[in-house]
């Protein structure tokens, strides 16, 4: 079944399309990574997708409800952490989740145990009676995300919820979300955190200036733009190696104490027989060379800079040594 089915879905702001005709479906039972630059318009797409705002054309579908007739409905069955802080200053910790229960009319026996499993599960038994003013800003996120759960829904949106966690605060919300979603929950997600995506998602897909320029699983999007490796080539000395690299492809160069040539690329055995053949020639010595499967952050980035490219390139990359 489709958790979300959205069609050319578009938001503007006066001259601004925030949201430019998108298309997404999510199907239920699996955790949908929405990923993509500053802007790009994935907080706008949750706040079309959650009633919050609504849309300049197109429909959205959420747990077979139409969104624009049904809102109420919809909210009811759905979860939404924001990007946007929000807690009440006055509030205990504990108060917090328990006041977030009662709003949604959870009886008192679940409220109360539900409390206790939260508290545990996101680590905050030891604050529980601070107020939320007198807490980190990472608690107060910890907070935030955990009062979601304090109702029963069949979709949740989580805007980022990760920010400012350390490592095992979002360890434990990450594996939370996974137990959570093995019992049968939906989940729409938003990171910069590329390692995270591909930790948790079923599917992601990737936006730019409000578009969608692409969707597939983690595993799919490495078959399809990381086919290539990444080969580095570090040389002990500063080379200016520009002039003798002509023709080897394309490829990037840095300075550290030394010279390290980067390059990209789908035969990447090829690759680096020419650069080692091309150094040799030039009596350049080789300190060190690695040659890895290019990670997701990569594909991220040459997805989103080959977009940029199309959109006449106002934003493209401006490595110097990109040819
Ligand atoms: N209320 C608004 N009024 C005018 N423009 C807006 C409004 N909300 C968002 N925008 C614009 O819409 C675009 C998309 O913003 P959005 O917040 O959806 O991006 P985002 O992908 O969530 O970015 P981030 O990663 O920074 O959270 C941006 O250009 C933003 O300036
Ligand atoms: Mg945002």
């Amino acid at each position: 079944m489709l958790c979300v089915e959205a069609k050319s879905l578009s938001k503007s702001y006066g001259n601004v399309t925030a949201v430019d005709s998108i298309d997404l479906s999510v199907e239920s039972g699996k955790i949908f990574g929405f990923l993509g630059p500053n802007g790009a318009g994935k907080t706008t797409t949750i706040k079309l997708l959650t009633t919050l705002i609504l849309p300049t054309s197109g429909t959205i579908n959420i747990l077979g409800m139409d969104a624009a007739r049904y809102p109420l409905k919809v909210r009811k069955k759905i979860g939404v952490v924001l990007q946007q802080p929000s807690y009440e200053p006055n509030l205990t910790v504990e108060r917090s989740l328990e006041k977030y229960g009662m709003m949604w009319d959870v009886d008192s026996k679940t409220r109360r145990d539900r409390v206790e499993e939260l508290l545990a599960a996101f680590d905050l038994q030891e604050i529980r009676k601070k107020k939320n003013d007198d807490i980190s800003i990472g608690q107060r996120r910890r907070v935030q995300v955990a009062r979601e759960f304090m109702h029963d829904m069949d979709l949740l949106f989580l805007d980022e919820p990760t920010v400012g966690l350390d490592p095992s605060a979002r360890r434990g919300l990450l594996d939370y979300i996974k137990g959570k979603v093995r019992d049968g929950l939906t989940i729409f997600f938003t990171t910069h955190i590329l390692e995270e995506a591909e930790y948790l998602c079923d599917e992601i897909a990737i936006i730019n200036h409000g578009k969608i320029i692409a969707v597939d699983t983690p595993d799919e999007l490495k078959n399809k733009f990381g086919r290539e490796k990444t080969i580095k080539v570090h040389i002990g000395k500063a080379e200016d190696v520009g002039a003798i690299l002509q023709g080897v492809g394309k490829y990037e160069v840095s300075h550290d104490e030394g010279t390290v040539i980067t390059l990209h690329s789908a035969d990447s055995e090829q690759a680096l027989v020419k650069i080692l053949q091309v150094l040799n020639a030039n009596n350049i010595a080789v300190e060190d060379l690695s040659v890895v499967p290019t990670s997701l952050e990569e594909i991220f980035l040459t997805v989103v800079k080959n977009s940029n490219n199309n959109f006449g390139g106002k934003l493209a990359s401006n490595s110097s040594s990109d040819k």
